[in-house]
């Protein structure tokens, strides 16, 4: 192995600049020749490479965002997408590439490993819906924005008689929901891995106006609907003054956790490792406590599931 590339796809998330200082100096400090690869998959797709030197990430550790930039590449899909890529990369002697994104980015990193091209995968994302790891890089520091924001919107809550919705991210995982939810101390948290019935919220809502609660927090998660559907609900069946936060995309900025930095600086090395000890198609991740590393095959077949036990609890607290 003597010269390897990094890129991120996907939707950013803050500690990809972690990860891609730790490829780029625990590659350096191995000998390789390593390659940032701009917008993704398009970028590989151009032939957009720049060759990174130590300096090169310096002062990056502490920023949200991608030095390298990011894009959700349609034409990567493609099976001439994939070849151009390839061709690119053995032109410029490339032998192994390092891509940092969610579950899309792993499907393309699947495809040019069966193409025999030694592609490992490292979990970035905000939303933790990845099958073999505990947690994605980006998740921490989205949900301690998110409680932030929650603490925020409590002030302002404990003010007035009324309901505040928060809809947060997480595309189809309800993982940001469930953690800030509970975090925040929210009333009612619903997300899609749980049966939503706005029958059941309403009444968690009006058990606690009965023992004298003047305001109550909903959190919703993307995945289930639009928070101000749950709004607009609340409203119509029992009349509370409503109000509707959707936290959108400040949910993805913001400088990592020490959390996501240690998840990104002990990844991005084993991704280098793994590279040069000769692994090809998998992914890095973190279980109990521990690196581990899944075949990308084996990974697709799992689902991502959520601990609904943490989701009773959030529940039985919030009475
Ligand atoms: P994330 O990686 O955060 O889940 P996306 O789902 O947008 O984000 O995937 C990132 C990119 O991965 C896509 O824009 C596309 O270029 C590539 N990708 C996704 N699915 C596939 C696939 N089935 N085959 C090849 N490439 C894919
Ligand atoms: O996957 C990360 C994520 O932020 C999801 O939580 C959200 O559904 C999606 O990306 C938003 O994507 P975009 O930035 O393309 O609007």
């Amino acid at each position: 192995m003597r010269r390897i590339a990094v890129l991120s796809s996907g939707g950013d998330a803050p500690g990809m600049n972690t990860v891609i200082r730790a490829v780029v100096r625990r590659g350096i400090f191995k000998g390789i020749d390593v390659f940032g690869v701009h917008n993704g998959y398009d970028g590989l797709i151009a032939g957009n490479f720049v060759r990174m030197d130590l300096g090169s990430v310096g002062d990056i550790i502490h920023r949200g965002g991608t030095i390298l930039r990011s894009a959700r590449s349609e034409r990567f899909k493609s099976e001439e997408g994939q070849e151009q890529s390839l061709a690119n990369m053995k032109n410029l002697g490339i032998d192994g590439l390092i891509v940092i994104g969610g579950d899309g980015t792993f499907k393309g990193a699947q495809k040019l490993a069966f193409n025999g091209f030694p592609t490992i995968g490292i979990p970035g994302t905000i939303d933790n819906d990845i099958s073999g790891t505990d947690y994605t890089i980006g998740f921490d520091t989205a949900v301690n924005t998110v409680v932030k924001a929650i603490d925020k919107i409590r002030d302002t809550a404990s003010s007035h008689d009324r309901i505040y919705v928060i809809e947060v991210m997480g595309r189809g995982a309800g993982d940001i929901a469930l953690w800030a939810g509970m975090c925040g101390g929210a009333e009612s948290i619903i997300i899609p891995e749980a049966n939503f019935n706005i029958d059941d919220v309403i009444k968690s809502i009006q058990q606690g106006h009965s023992r004298g609660k003047k305001h109550s927090i909903v959190v919703v998660a993307e995945g289930v609907c639009k928070g101000t559907d749950v709004g607009q609900m609340i409203q119509e069946k029992i009349g509370y003054d409503t109000r509707v936060t959707v936290l959108g995309h400040l949910q993805r900025g913001g400088s990592p956790t020490a959390y996501d930095r240690m998840l990104g600086s002990q990844m991005g090395a084993r991704a280098v490792d793994l590279l040069e000890n000769g692994e090809r198609g998998v992914m890095v991740g973190w279980k109990n406590g521990h690196l581990v590393h899944t075949a990308f095959v084996d990974a697709a077949k799992d689902k991502h599931t959520i601990d609904l036990s943490v989701y009773q609890l959030a529940s039985s607290l919030s009475i």
